[in-house]
């Protein structure tokens, strides 16, 4: 299981900026309130991420059937999806599988295909793909719980042609198969329509909580990931978050740690795995953070510009670049680190240069004692300049782990949404974004919004060319 050590978030370590008891005491009710409104919603059914690790028994046996019959016809896998629909399984397969993944060769691949996600829009990204890979060789799994995001239905839209073009109509209907919505959106009557395999989000569950959905359960079983380890780990952490004092449940001591710093001004969560493994799953919970808790109004419609801003590091790399800033810029971080206390590899250095005293020293250590070292070296260094931290340890990265890790920020999510009040599991900010790209293009129903748009102030000559 995994172990959250918050002992340098206390102010007995870190004095004036950090937690006292009395901040858990003060809390008590609201803690309650919270917990009330967790467990209220999970019974109505407003909470179905919970749900995950126990209800999909079905839909893993016919994801792994999919993927065994499949598998050996395809050279790679590729995700056509973006936000939600992305960073998850992203993060999953850098996290369990080898970081040069798609360069072996395929039978140190477990047999599997290359996995690549096309996320963003930029023309040379897709168009540098198919340098890499034959897109008639390809499974292109096309995932948006909508069905309508720009990014990913143009991207289909590009590949449905190419693939029609060059493999003709019947063949491209194997080569592509949907994670959707099961009743609404574009993509379902495209699917239908089209004769697509086809794989349902549960319509309760939003983009950045669908990671143990179809939406992440797909691209990992087809890169040899077990699912079933996955979701177990996550049932693990659901037991262990059902607890309702916030003290012994990991998921509401996260949330209630970040909210009562929060409140004191860090306005920065900071996530650093010591782990290459780990890296995405600080971008996977950038998402979460800054979307489900960055809100202009509360509950009751008070504007109250809400959220805290997640910053993406990785140990050890930015002690050489941002963690001058953490130990000696302004007091507004919670620094989150990762660690790993049995890596899957062992380096050993030499013991070479034994007669330079300052080289020897590190003969005979290994890379895992090194890496081990540096990760307390830099808790020690916030702890000495009273800057708060907290470190969550895998005993070793496992989807079983891996499972436990996303289901804890999930549940950490909710729950310091409950404490603050606001809505987690909207996203009004990024449907503006969205509703212009639509405004711009001219897409029926968007007519007022391109008025609107129409009608903003002309930029001035502010430009330096
Ligand atoms: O968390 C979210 O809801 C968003 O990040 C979405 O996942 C993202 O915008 C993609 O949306 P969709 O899955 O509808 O294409």
């Amino acid at each position: 299981m995994l172990k959250l050590d918050y002992n340098y978030m206390m102010s007995d370590f870190i004095g004036g900026h950090g937690i006292a008891i009395a901040d858990f005491n003060n809390l008590k009710s609201k803690f309650e309130s919270a917990h009330k409104a967790m467990e209220d919603k999970r019974k109505a059914g407003k909470m179905d991420f919970r749900e995950l690790p126990y209800n999909q028994d079905a839909v893993v046996g016919d994801i792994l059937d999919y993927a065994a019959a499949m598998r050996d016809s395809v050279d790679a896998f590729v995700v056509l999806g973006i936000g939600g629909s992305a960073l998850g399984p992203m993060a999953v397969h850098q996290a369990v599988n080898n970081p040069y993944y798609n360069e072996l060769p395929r039978d140190k691949r477990g047999g599997n295909p290359k996995f690549y996600v096309a996320d963003n829009v930029d023309p040379e990204r897709l168009t540098y793909l198919f340098q890499a890979v034959d897109p008639a060789k390809c499974l292109f799994n096309v995932v948006s719980k909508s069905g309508s995001t720009s990014e990913t239905m143009s991207q289909f839209m590009y590949i449905k042609e190419l693939l029609e073009k060059t493999i003709g109509k019947e063949e491209s209907r194997r080569r592509i198969v949907c994670t959707t919505d099961r009743h609404s959106g574009n993509l379902i009557k495209i699917a239908k329509d089209e004769g697509y395999k086809t794989y349902y989000i549960p319509s309760g569950v939003g983009g950045r909580f669908s990671q143990l959905t179809p939406v992440g359960l797909l691209p990992a079983a087809f890169c040899g990931i077990d699912i079933s380890a996955l979701l177990e780990g996550a049932a693990d952490m659901d037991k262990a978050c059902l607890n309702p004092c916030v003290r012994e449940n990991p998921g509401y001591m996260y949330a209630a740690l970040h909210y009562i710093l929060m409140e004191k001004g860090k306005n920065m969560s900071v996530m650093m795995p010591y782990a290459d493994s780990l890296k995405y799953m600080s971008d996977w919970y950038a998402q979460l953070w800054a979307e489900s808790l960055g809100k202009r109004f509360d509950n009751n419609g008070r504007e109250v510009f809400a959220g805290q801003t997640p910053v993406k590091a990785l140990g050890v790399t930015d002690q050489h670049s941002q963690v001058q800033l953490y130990a000696e810029g302004p007091f507004d971080k919670i620094t989150v680190f990762l660690g790993v206390d049995e890596y899957r590899e062992t380096l050993l250095v030499p013991k070479t240069y034994q007669d330079i005293s300052s080289l020897g020293f590190l003969g005979g250590v290994t890379h895992n004692q090194l890496i081990q070292v540096e990760r307390m070296a830099t808790e020690y260094a916030l702890l000495r300049a009273g800057r708060p931290s907290m470190t969550i340890t895998l005993p070793k990265v496992t989807e079983h782990t891996v499972g436990q890790l996303l289901y804890l920020f999930e549940v950490a999510t909710a729950f310091a949404g409950e404490l603050m009040d606001i809505n987690a599991f909207d996203q009004p900010g990024v449907e503006e974004g969205k509703n212009a790209t639509y405004a711009y293009f001219g897409r029926p129903g968007y007519e007022e919004k391109k008025k609107e748009m129409d009608a903003k102030p002309e930029k001035n000559n502010d430009y330096i060319i």
